[in-house]
Parts: C-alpha cells; structure tokens; sequence
C-alpha cells in the first residue's frame, strides 16, 4: 500500500497516546455511571477496539451501521440505518464512538436518534475531526485530532473499502483518485 500513500499524518504511536488520554477523561466524567459505547460500523472499529482496551472502567458496547447517501468523498446528510443497535438505549448514558467527523452531517443525525430514543446522556468521541465539523451543531465531547481538511485513510478509514486496515491516518497519492 506504500505506493498509494502521500503522507502520514498521524503515526500509530499518537493514536495509541492519544486514546489513552481520551480513555483516562471518559473514566473520570463517567465515575460510577455504566457508560454505554456504540459503534458506527466499519470505520470505527479500529478506534472502539483501542479506546475501549485503554478504558478501565466497565463498559457495555454496541454497533450500527448507516449509510449515508452521497457520491465520492462526501456525505449528504440523509441517513439510512443498514443496521441497528441490539439494544434499549433508553435511560443509558451514552457515549458515540466515531472515526471521524467531517460535514457532521451523519453524526448530528445519529445524536438526535439516539436522544429520541430516550438515552439519558449523548455523548460524542471522535479520533479526528475536519475544520467543516464547525459548521454543524454537533457537540464533540472528546476530539482526538484536528487535521486538515484532505481526504485520509487508515485505521478504519477507507477508499473504496480500501486502506482501512493500515495501523496509521494517511493521505493518499493523487493518482488513486486518478484511477
Ligand atoms: P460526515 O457525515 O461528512 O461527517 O462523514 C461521515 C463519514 O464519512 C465518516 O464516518 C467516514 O466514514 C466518512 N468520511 C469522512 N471523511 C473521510 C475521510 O477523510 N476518509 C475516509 N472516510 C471519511
């Protein structure tokens, strides 16, 4: 995959610090309280596996996954749940885990479902997130990274399902799209 690479923008070894930081906070503000951690599939794998393990409090986990409609590179806000949580929410604090967050179009949705859905708290984690997020109303609770606004992949992030698995977050090289 080397070739397909432009730059490494954020190394593994900061990932890891990083969520381990971010694992210490949610430990400290969820003291007592049984966090609930949900997933949205595939991109944040990487990212739940990893902060859930820096964790040392007790949390409960759970998935979705939504499609965003949209072409290419960019979201447009209209969601559609392809799979939903096993769980009631209801009375749960819960605290979203994400990969990144770049229009803050599907995150905002996903916020204002789970509250209607009666969860006691909503709350947002993300590893990355774009300078469009400020745009949207989203309130992000723990933000990893903010990185330029390019295109990246790695650590769950991918192109065409693509790079999802390299241990870092990348840019990749023009001629990608090219093809
Ligand atoms: P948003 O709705 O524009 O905030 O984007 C939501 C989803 O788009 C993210 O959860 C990612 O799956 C995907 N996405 C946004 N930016 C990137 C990127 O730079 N690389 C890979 N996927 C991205």
């Amino acid at each position: 995959m080397g070739q397909d690479l432009a730059e490494v923008l954020v190394p593994a070894e900061d990932i890891a610090r990083r969520l381990a930081e971010m694992a210490a906070e949610v430990d400290r503000d969820y003291a007592g309280r049984d966090v609930l951690l949900v997933g949205v599939l595939k991109g944040a794998v990487m990212v739940m596996a990893d902060f859930c393990r820096a964790l040392h409090s007790s949390a409960e986990m759970d998935w979705m996954a939504v499609s965003s409609y949209g072409s290419g590179t960019k979201s447009s806000g209209v969601v559609r749940i392809l799979k939903d949580l096993d769980r009631d929410v209801t009375g749960r604090d819960v605290l979203i885990v994400e990969d990144i967050i770049d229009s803050g179009l599907t995150l905002s949705w996903l916020v204002a479902n789970l509250r209607s859905r009666g969860a006691a708290s909503v709350e947002v984690l993300t590893l990355l997130r774009k300078p469009d997020a400020a745009k949207v109303e989203v309130e992000t609770r723990y933000v990893g990274f903010d990185i330029p606004n390019a295109f990246v992949v790695g650590y769950g992030l991918d192109y065409a399902e693509r790079y999802r698995n390299l241990p870092f977050v990348g840019t990749l090289a023009p001629h990608v799209y090219a093809g």
